[in-house]
């Protein structure tokens, strides 16, 4: 039986973030606080089979879309069988991945072919050095070269660049050309001061005004209204007389929240209910007892997501700890 869930704030859930490992193979500076922080013993990550147990309850719950992060997902061994048992199970469901692309030469067609809609890439630069720099491994070529992979496979990708001032906001109009010759969508994320010790400082925001006001001296944009109301947290553009397509992100600058539609797991089965907030509920628990059914564990999601906080207070939250939210993104899948 399936039953759709809304908050108490009349939003409808239907978007599960699964993260499924806490490891990666890059060091990206607003992540490298989580250096020193010890990794997730295997035994608490959640193994496939209880990944598979959530979206099977997940989907008696009218969640539609499934996004995979990590951490970096393909750094898990057997992913793209994992992908197939999930798609096996569920060929409905609209399932889609954030990765960082460095392990994804070579695995597009079988991403096809298994029947994945779209690919989020993280790729903050388009200069070899530089991604060196911001992420602590040579690794720009082969992130490179499958975005042109997913491209020749007519894979849909949008690139996710964090906004940076001092860092990358000297490369606006090379991604900008990027999205005006390739059919893509770059999407310029505000840069959100998360995880205890961060490295992020408010003068590195580069918000999005300003790179709407930066990008309309370069190329001409018209906005993407899908259906007058917002498909997800990206505002999007079209470039005139391009291929592509360039948005922003704008958790600093302004909310979303208010249609807000996701979920969150963590790689060791807590559900998140906001990003910013650090309530959790423990499900994995429910999912390893041999006493809790499947009823129980519907119950506990349907009872957090009524709850879901109606937003965050992100700059009030900087006043008083310092941070957003204690864990690091690789911790929460972003
Ligand atoms: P689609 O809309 O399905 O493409 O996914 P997405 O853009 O939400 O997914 P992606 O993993 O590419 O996330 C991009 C970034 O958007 C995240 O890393 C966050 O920085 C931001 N973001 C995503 N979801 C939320 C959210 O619920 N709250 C806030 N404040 N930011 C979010
Ligand atoms: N601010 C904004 N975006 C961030 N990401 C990771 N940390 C931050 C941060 N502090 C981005 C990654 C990836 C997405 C999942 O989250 O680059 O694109
Ligand atoms: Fe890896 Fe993402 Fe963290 Fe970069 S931001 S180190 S890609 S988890």
């Amino acid at each position: 039986q399936s039953e759709t869930m809304t908050d108490q704030h009349g939003r409808s859930i239907n978007y599960l973030r699964l993260s499924i490992t806490d490891r990666c193979n890059l060091r990206c500076l607003y992540c490298r606080s989580c250096e020193g922080l010890k990794m997730l013993p295997h035994d608490q990550m959640l193994s496939y089979e209880e990944c598979l147990e959530l979206i099977a309850v997940a989907s008696t719950l009218n969640i539609s879309k499934v996004r995979l992060t990590g951490g970096e997902p393909f750094i898990r061994k057997n992913f793209l069988h994992f992908l197939e048992r999930i798609l096996d199970a569920h060929p409905q469901l609209d399932m889609r991945l954030t990765t960082n692309a460095t392990l994804l030469g070579g695995k597009i067609p079988a991403l096809k072919k298994i029947g994945i809609k779209g690919l989020n890439i993280s790729l903050d630069t388009l200069d070899r050095a530089k991604f060196q720099r911001i992420t602590g491994r040579d690794f720009f070529l082969p992130v490179r070269g499958a975005i042109d992979q997913c491209l020749d496979y007519g894979l849909r990708i949008k690139i996710n660049v964090v906004a940076m001032k001092g860092i990358n906001d000297d490369e606006l109009a090379a991604f900008i050309r990027l999205a005006e010759n390739q059919p893509l969508d770059v999407r310029f994320i505000e840069f959100m001061p998360v995880g205890e010790k961060t490295v992020w400082r408010p003068d590195q925001v580069w918000t999005s005004r300003e790179i709407l006001q930066q990008a309309q001296e370069v190329v001409q944009l018209k906005p993407v209204t899908e259906s007058g109301k917002r498909n997800g947290p990206a505002r999007m553009f079209e470039i005139v007389g391009g291929k592509g397509r360039i948005g922003v992100i704008s958790p600093m600058s302004s909310h979303f929240c208010g249609q807000c539609n996701r979920l969150r797991i963590t790689p060791d089965g807590r559900l998140r209910t906001c990003l910013f907030s650090d309530k959790e509920y423990r499900l994995r628990p429910i999912l390893r007892s041999s006493k809790l059914g499947r009823e129980h564990l519907r119950r506990v999601i349907i009872r957090a997501g009524k709850i879901k906080p109606m937003g965050h207070e992100i700059l009030a939250a900087q006043g008083r700890q310092g941070s957003v939210c204690r864990k690091i993104m690789s911790a929460i899948g972003g």
